[in-house]
């Protein structure tokens, strides 16, 4: 397993490209499903989750070329020639259950494996059950799986109302429902920029598709989709992290390709922190101001401040002057960079869904270890401040989600190296 050593060194600048949105690509890849032409991503980012969801639509037949060069990711399901998303992939990225609602829709049956727990909670998928039920899907569990049939072959449009906002339900539902008879509308819809840019794909493959990015979406199923080329949109999570490094090292880096509507609420809360945010001609600007002021946080749906930047967020309140508190919304479980960030010299105190920060005025470089995605990129957060030298274990977490990261920090100076094995 490989690990990252990071050494502290002070204020960092320059420029980092933005790559596409992870989250975007895994719902955009199984919409190849709903249509037996091709479909092509541009501005896919090469990612481990990426990998695995290619293998996955291989499995069931489609093809998948790309991953090359030029970000492009080419998908073909002409045929569908396996309806069983199997367990050993499913349990590795919880996002394939996004083929549930095209496999349905397209093939009028489909069989999903349960994906099981995760490290950050319980994570369940009743309401993408609950969505496809809604569309007239007939669903048994057997053996771990979820056994769906449409009767007569085809789903029909309904009414969703989700008693909670989840993004891949509203994908899932969304999807499912481009291929219905007659109109769907989803309410309580996820608003995150991931179901806009889905909605915009699947309009250009002739989906009849309004009210994305609102509460409230309208469907109108049609009965094929066509072939279409789409962009992928760029990736609000890496760039609100890379914007974090200025923040915490001191310096000013551009992030190229990012844009204020996709962080509105993460930026207001870096402003508020002491930080300063631009919006350029090609990205978003963010200078370090010194030592930040502490803010306190709460996770929220989107526009609200995303949980997946909670833990970048609590690496820099680690040396804010002042005491912040985390509340984290979204799931159960998800400070367990926490205890990380303390054995570099942070100051937390976690109670339930509230972490306490004390802000310390500098932290000191350690063995540490990630425990999942957005928890290993904090720690790198903190050890490019730290003094002194961090290991970070377990590093293949950040390889599900980050692509190139040595690579653009040593861009703006930071010393930073994998070591294999
Ligand atoms: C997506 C993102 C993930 C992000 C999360 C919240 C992808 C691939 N992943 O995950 O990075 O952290 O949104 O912004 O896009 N829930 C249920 N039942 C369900 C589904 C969800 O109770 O059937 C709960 C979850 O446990 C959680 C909340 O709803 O507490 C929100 O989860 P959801 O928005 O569905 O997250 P994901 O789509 O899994």
């Amino acid at each position: 397993m490989d690990s990252i050593l990071v050494r502290g060194n002070g204020a960092l600048s320059g420029q980092i490209p933005i790559a596409g949105a992870k989250n975007a690509c895994l719902t955009l890849m199984p919409a190849t499903l709903l249509s037996d032409e091709p479909l092509t991503l541009t501005n896919a980012p090469r990612l481990s989750d990426i990998a695995t969801m290619t293998q996955l639509l291989q499995s069931l037949g489609a093809e998948v070329a790309g991953l090359q060069q030029g970000l492009v990711l080419a998908m073909s399901s002409h045929d569908i020639a396996n309806h069983t998303a199997d367990y050993d992939i499913v349990r590795k990225m919880r996002a394939s259950i996004l083929v549930l609602g095209p496999m349905l829709a397209r093939e009028g049956h489909a069989v999903v494996s349960l994906p099981g727990g995760c490290a950050i909670g319980a994570r369940p998928v009743d309401l993408h059950q609950r969505a496809m039920e809604a569309l007239g899907a007939e669903i048994e569990l057997k053996d771990g799986y979820l056994h769906a049939r449409a009767p007569g072959g085809r789903l029909k449009g309904a009414t969703i109302h989700f008693p909670l906002v989840s993004v891949g339900a509203t994908e899932n539902a969304l999807m499912a429902a481009t291929l219905a008879k007659g109109t769907t509308v989803i309410e309580n819809a996820a608003r995150e920029p991931e179901i806009v840019d889905l909605a915009r794909c699947l309009r250009a493959m002739g989906a009849q598709i309004e009210g994305e990015g609102t509460s409230t979406i309208t469907i109108q199923g049609v009965d094929r989709l066509h072939g279409a080329t789409h962009p992928v949109v760029a990736d609000r999570i890496e760039l609100g992290t890379y914007m974090l490094v200025p923040a915490i090292c001191g310096g000013e880096v551009e992030c190229l390709g990012g844009k204020m509507e996709l962080v509105g609420a993460f930026a207001e809360k870096l402003e508020a922190a002491g930080v300063s945010v631009t919006q350029t001609e090609r990205g978003l600007k963010v200078s370090g101001q010194g030592r930040v002021k502490a803010v306190d946080v709460v996770t929220e749906p989107f526009p609200g401040f995303p949980t997946d930047l909670q833990a970048q967020m609590m690496a820099l309140l680690c040396t804010a002057e002042g005491t912040s508190v985390l509340e984290e919304r979204i799931f159960e479980n998800r400070f367990m960079h926490a205890p990380e960030l303390t054995r570099m010299g942070a100051n937390i105190e976690v109670h339930g869904g509230h972490a306490t920060v004390h802000g310390v005025e500098k932290l000191k470089g350690a063995r540490v270890m990630a425990t999942d995605l957005r928890a290993s990129v904090s720690l790198i957060l903190a050890a490019l401040a730290a003094e002194g030298e961090t290991v970070v274990s377990r590093v293949y977490h950040l390889d599900r989600g980050y692509e190139r990261v040595e690579e653009k920090l040593r861009a703006c100076g930071a010393q930073i190296e994998r070591i294999k094995g």
